[in-house]
């Protein structure tokens, strides 16, 4: 299978890109991304020289340039996104641009690649197409409650209100256009590659160098964290075995739910810090979704997931990921996101 991967320079995607060319040795990938902030080269090192991948970069913004990279595929995996919370609070064009308009994009290239044959594109061929959106769409539900599959979307952010925004027009494609698209709703991440703007590689690279940890709001909102292996296993699922026009929610289901106070917590005793670090911050994220939990019933029954790492497991992993790959997040803290932290977090 040939596929082409929007924003695999970014966390998950990498990782997805990385996966897929590991299990599969007769799938070759073309990577699409243009190399954001997000974007990170250095994450996919190990694979550059692979013949099985291609790094193109472009933005999903550019049609033209999204087809010919899209040109021979089998199937599309939509990753590329704005994806930070905060900075669509800061400023939401971006959001917009890349997350709704982009991915517009995304689906006329997918009508592109589909019967009868295209000028542009050559034959066409029953491509499928991934598009990966957030559980963050449904909002935050109070406990015990989960949201799940029909719920009605509550985005709380700009982040998560351009990501159902693109959802509901993939949902739009597939009814009007029979678009083969599936769409996949993950809880959160973690794990290696992660940008250290989001709470984990955050706090465990700022543990390291003797940072304050800025925890919002008291710290005790959930988050349903997932190891990003078990998420980009999800996401082939459905790309290999998932059934058109189906939209797939993906989550830990950690029991007991787990706060963000209890996250700093592991983090500062597994690298033996001391508690001091932890400060207390107000007001840095108005809207702040207090819990997020959902059902993921349908992909465990339909298609056979669980996840296989553990929180704790995962967590041990990934912090010390963090710490034997220093070079690599102090790197990117030294870049553009130097001038964001301040003018987030101040000094
Ligand atoms: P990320 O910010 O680490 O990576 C995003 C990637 O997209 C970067 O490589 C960036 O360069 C690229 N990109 C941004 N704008 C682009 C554009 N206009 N054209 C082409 N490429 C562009 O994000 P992530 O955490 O890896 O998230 C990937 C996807 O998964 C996003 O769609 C996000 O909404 C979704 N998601 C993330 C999580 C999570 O916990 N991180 C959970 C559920 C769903
Ligand atoms: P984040 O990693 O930004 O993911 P999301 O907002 O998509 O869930 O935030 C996870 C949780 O951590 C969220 O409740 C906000 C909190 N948080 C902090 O307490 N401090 C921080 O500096 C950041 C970035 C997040």
């Amino acid at each position: 299978m040939k596929i082409l991967v929007t924003g695999g320079a970014g966390f998950i995607g990498s990782n997805f890109i990385r996966y897929i060319l590991k299990k599969y040795p007769d799938d070759s990938v073309v990577n699409f991304d243009k190399l954001t902030y997000a974007g990170n080269l250095e994450n996919l090192k190990d694979i550059e020289n692979d013949k099985r991948y291609q790094f193109i970069q472009g933005d999903v913004c550019d049609y033209d340039g999204l087809c010919r990279a899209a040109e021979g595929v089998d199937a599309i995996i939509h990753f590329a996104a704005e994806s930070h919370v905060d900075r669509s609070i800061h400023s939401s064009h971006e959001f917009l641009q890349t997350n709704v308009f982009g991915t517009q994009n995304v689906i006329d290239v997918v009508r592109e690649l589909l019967p009868p044959p295209s000028p542009l594109l050559g034959k066409g061929g029953g491509v499928r197409f991934v598009h990966v959106s957030t559980d963050e769409v449904y909002g935050d539900i109070e406990s015990p409650k989960k949201s799940k599959n029909g719920d009605a979307f509550k985005p709380s952010s700009p982040y998560s209100a351009s990501k159902a925004a693109s959802e509901v027009m993939v949902l739009a494609a597939i009814r009007t256009h029979g678009v083969p698209a599936m769409i996949t709703r993950c809880t959160n991440n973690y794990g290696p590659f992660q940008f250290p703007e989001k709470l984990v590689p955050l706090f465990i690279s700022n543990a390291i160098e003797g940072q304050p940890l800025p925890l919002y709001d008291g710290g005790a909102q959930i988050r349903d964290w997932l190891y990003v292996e078990d998420h980009c296993r999800a996401v082939d699922l459905v790309l290999r075995q998932g059934k058109v026009g189906e939209a797939y929610d993906i989550a830990a289901e950690n029991e007991p739910e787990v706060i963000n106070r209890q996250i700093t917590e592991i983090i500062l005793t597994t690298l033996g810090k001391n508690k001091d670090l932890v400060e207390e911050v107000a007001g840095l994220r108005p809207g702040h979704d207090q819990r997020y939990a959902v059902d993921s019933s349908k992909i465990r029954k339909e298609l056979g997931w669980k996840p296989q790492v553990s929180l704790e497991e995962g967590l041990k992993q990934t912090i010390k990921w963090y710490q034997d790959n220093q070079d690599w997040w102090r790197r990117v803290k030294s870049g553009e996101y130097r001038q964001y932290y301040q003018s987030h977090y101040g000094n």
